[in-house]
């Protein structure tokens, strides 16, 4: 039983930034008087109508050219697309400058606002604008903070925020949550990132953050560039707090989300970018994998010691071992022969169990390897000046790199996938991981040894017109230096070429990787989602991938990269979960659980087991050269995930409902605990807690050889979800004791009713044979309400499904809405019976616990109709 000590000392409110600045920030902080002493524009020429505004920008006197170029002529363009969001957008006259492609993230639709939530106001000399809250008059973002520059490898732009503001985003990062506001930088450049450093540029890119002021309303802004960015957070004397924009190329084109609850922004956000995926059931079950499952055997050792350690085990991976040399799309004929590779996907598939694989970007030129000769013949690679495949190296060798601008390559993506990976190979994969896409180039960079084109003859490569004109419109300006533009973004993998694709190199539709790198990795996974639709028609399908770009989240899932087995980055999963699923819009995430470099321990895995068993992407995997950490490797951390899965299963229809949510309404179906109690200052920097789905707020031990965590409870009706007693929150600190390594304290938020299954299973198909039962949690009222959806787990169209409204009023249960879903033979919809918690006395025909003080309704009811009755 855990020990609950009351009033140990309340998180601090938020005045004080929580982090301090970290020290070793390079002074990266642009010249601001140079660029005060810039002219800056002019508007003119302005139109304005109920909805949309429009004006001229001229440069307002002499050329600055700090860094670049300045762009005269530009123009502006307001609109009012929704009540709640607001399009501002900068750019060229001429439309050369480089713009994000709508293939790549479709503009939102939308209709003429009727009455904004929002307010735009400028001024026309030097121009400056404004954005402002209209109910309470709060200024939510303003320019006039500096001056704007336009240059052809330069674009600045400074916003005035309110002092210690609190914002998120701006992913990926392995920073703090809530961001620090003093002497910081967020880089968005995409890059191979081992250890995922903090203070650093990450695997994707999110230029988007949400601005939460408590009652005064919360609102996002998100900058639709995909240009390398250094977006600078700080806070002067002189200059006072501010967020400003330093990018090397693209447009500004902002969209200003109203709120005003944290929840609504991230609604907003998910129209702006797309809803974000909806996932098979399957999916939320455990899943194993490491780099060094050498052979095919090894592959199935593992899956037969989960069985005898009686972990279920749902999804089984492999990493780049499988290969024959590292090549996509290839097996090792004496490590994993095809009949072995054969027997094991078969054997894994009749226990209902899955089957993932690896692949890289970088496509082998080795003669005679199928996949580059077709992919050559076709014209699918990304090209050199000469026109020769332009090349680099990755885990195979001399690698080419497939130009997802090109015509061809889709089809030829999908052909290599199907002829590898289908029925009559044996190798009928559930899914595809997409690795090394940002895109990482073990050349490091083009300052130094270079890799000679392979003399690929160019009159044999069919690449057909180019689809666009290379110099067409909004492709991007000419003649810029590629490598080293003036203004230095501060990636950690040196210059922008550094470990990645050159920045020169052009796409086939005439663009530069200078302008699309930071979505390299994003094409590459939806081309795979897109293969996998045609491979499994009608399925729902599942890519991972380990680059990003705002709006992956639509399509794909991901994970955190290359973390270490430490207490730190077991925390920083929680951090980087709650701005993934939160705010970027992107929830089937999670990382490496027990961690990816360095040796896990027991305590640590254990641990780690039951913090991810909360996190929507559960997957054990690991470094070759550590030491194995399947769960059943210590006899702590076997009991600890059994406990975990088991809980988790319990629990899946209940998160399989809060992704629905989030894939049709972009209501987040993990929240920080700010989103809940946006009102509670001291919420807004929580990040080692968080509530998963709306209902169950998860607060792990933090730390090694510790069996105590302290969390906050925010002022509400809550019960300990292991014992059922009822927990009020005081807006204050509480510290459990006792927390052995195979307990995680769960609670219960008042007002919520928890579906749950009865009990747990092997797989998740024998999961749904089991029947369910409801938790009822009421708050301080006695009411609550929750939520119910189900489907057939796997298919795109649903035409039977069923969404299911769940009240506790007044003693009264009821289960309303649509009953659509058709159980599959076995599947059970019976409701076996409901727990209310919270009860001082036995009433009615339910069965009292004087413990739990709890009351248990034996059923059975049928999830078919609607029903209602007293408990
Ligand atoms: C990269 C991936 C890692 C994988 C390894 C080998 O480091 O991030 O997950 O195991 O490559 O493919």
């Amino acid at each position: 039983m855990f020990l609950v000590l009351w009033g140990t000392a309340a998180a601090a409110p938020a005045p004080v930034d929580p982090s301090p600045a970290p020290s070793d920030i390079p002074a990266v902080f642009s010249s601001s008087n140079a660029i005060s002493n810039c002219p800056g524009y002019e508007a003119s020429n302005i139109v304005e109508t109920d909805s949309s505004l429009t004006a001229d920008l001229k440069l307002a006197g002499a050329s600055c050219n700090i860094y670049s170029e300045d762009i005269k002529d530009l123009k502006l363009l307001v609109e009012y697309q929704t009540n709640e969001r607001l399009h501002v957008k900068i750019f060229d006259a001429g439309e050369n400058v480089f713009q994000v492609h709508e293939q790549v993230l479709p503009r939102p639709k939308h209709e003429r606002a009727q009455s904004s939530a929002l307010d735009f106001n400028f001024v026309e000399k030097p121009f400056s604008f404004s954005v402002k809250r209209k109910e309470n008059g709060e200024v939510l973002f303003d320019t006039s903070a500096d001056q704007l520059i336009f240059e052809t490898q330069y674009v600045h732009l400074r916003t005035r925020l309110p002092d210690h503001p609190n914002l998120y985003g701006l992913g990926e990062h392995s920073d703090p949550f809530r961001l620090v506001t003093q002497n910081y930088q967020r880089v968005l450049w995409n890059a191979e990132s081992p250890n995922i450093p903090t203070n650093n540029n990450l695997y994707g890119t999110h230029p988007v953050y949400f601005d939460h002021r408590g009652d005064k309303g919360t609102h996002g802004v998100f900058l639709l560039n995909a240009n390398a960015n250094n977006i600078n957070i700080n806070r002067t004397d002189s200059a006072g707090q501010y967020l400003e924009y330093n990018t090397i190329g693209g447009v500004i084109d902002l969209y200003f989300l109203a709120g005003k609850q944290p929840i609504d922004v991230s609604k907003q956000y998910a129209e702006v970018v797309g809803l974000p995926a909806m996932y098979p059931y399957w999916l939320f079950g455990f899943q194993q994998c490491k780099y060094g499952y050498w052979d095919v055997n090894m592959v199935a050792e593992v899956v037969g010691n989960y069985s005898t350690a009686n972990i279920p085990l749902e999804v089984m991976w492999t990493d780049i071992d499988y290969m024959d040399l590292r090549q996509d799309f290839t097996v090792d004929p004496a490590r994993f022969p095809m009949s072995k590779m054969r027997e094991l996907v078969d054997t894994l598939h009749k226990r209902d169990q899955r089957y993932v694989l690896i692949l890289d970007p970088g496509i082998h030129t080795a003669p005679g390897y199928g996949p580059y000769d077709r992919g050559h013949q076709k014209g699918v690679f990304l090209k050199a000046s000469d026109d020769s495949d332009y090349l680099g190296v990755q885990w195979a060798g001399v690698v080419a790199w497939p130009d997802w601008f090109a015509p061809t390559t889709q089809d030829w993506w999908t052909d290599e996938i199907t002829r590898a990976f289908n029925p009559e190979t044996g190798i009928d994969l559930d899914g595809l991981w997409v690795d090394m896409n940002e895109a990482s180039n073990f050349c490091p960079n083009p300052g130094s040894s270079r890799v000679k084109a392979r003399a690929a003859g160019a009159q044999d490569v069919q690449r057909g017109d180019p689809v666009q004109a290379k110099d067409g419109p909004r492709t991007g300006l000419p003649n810029r230096d590629w490598f080293n533009p003036k203004y230095h973004i501060n990636n950690h993998q040196g210059d922008i070429s550094g470990r990645t694709l050159w920045t020169n190199i052009t796409n086939y539709d005439g663009t530069r990787q200078y302008d699309t790198h930071n979505y390299y990795g994003h094409m590459m996974a939806t081309a795979t989602q897109n293969s996998m639709l045609m491979r499994r028609p009608g399925k729902r399908p599942f890519v991972m991938t380990r680059s990003t770009f705002a709006g992956s989240g639509h399509k794909v899932a991901h994970w955190f990269g290359d973390n270490q087995s430490t207490w730190e980055h077991y925390l920083t999963s929680i951090r980087q979960m709650l701005a993934f699923v939160a705010v970027h819009q992107m929830p089937m995430v999670g990382s490496d659980v027990c961690g990816f470099n360095m040796d896990a321990s027991e305590n640590l895995c254990a641990r780690w087991a039951m913090l991810g068993a909360f996190q929507p992407f559960y997957r054990n995997h690991a470094e070759y050269s550590t030491r194995p950490q399947e769960f059943y490797q210590w006899p702590t951390t076997t009991k600890a995930a059994q406990k975990a899965i088991d809980i988790r299963y319990k629990l899946m229809d209940y998160i399989y409902t809060a992704l629905y949510y989030q894939s049709t309404t972009g209501q987040p179906m993990i929240n920080p605990t700010f989103y809940l109690y946006p009102n509670d200052a001291n919420t807004f920097d929580l990040q080692d807690q968080w509530f998963y789905g709306d209902a169950l707020l998860i607060t792990p031990v933090v730390s090694d050889f510790s069996d105590t965590v302290t969390f906050y409870l925010p002022e509400d009706t809550f019960y300990d979800y292991w014992t059922g007693q009822k927990v009020i929150g005081k807006g204050e600190n509480v510290t459990i004791s006792n927390v052995t390594l195979t307990d995680i304290p769960v609670h219960v938020r008042g007002g919520t009713i928890i579906p749950h299954r009865k009990h747990s299973a092997n797989t998740t198909t024998l999961l749904r044979q089991q029947d369910f039962y409801f938790l009822i949690a009421p708050d301080a009222d006695g009411n609550a309400k929750g939520r119910l959806y189900l489907d057939d787990g796997e298919s795109i169209e649903q035409p039977n499904k069923s969404e299911i409204e769940l009240t506790y009023d007044n003693g009264k249960f009821t289960a309303t809405g649509q009953f659509g879903y058709m159980p599959a033979s076995g599947e059970s919809v019976t409701v076996s019976s409901v727990v209310i918690l919270g009860q001082d006395k036995a009433v009615g025909v339910g069965r009292w616990s004087s413990e739990a003080k709890s009351i248990e309704v034996e059923g059975p009811w049928k999830l078919s109709g609607n029903w209602g009755f007293n408990l």
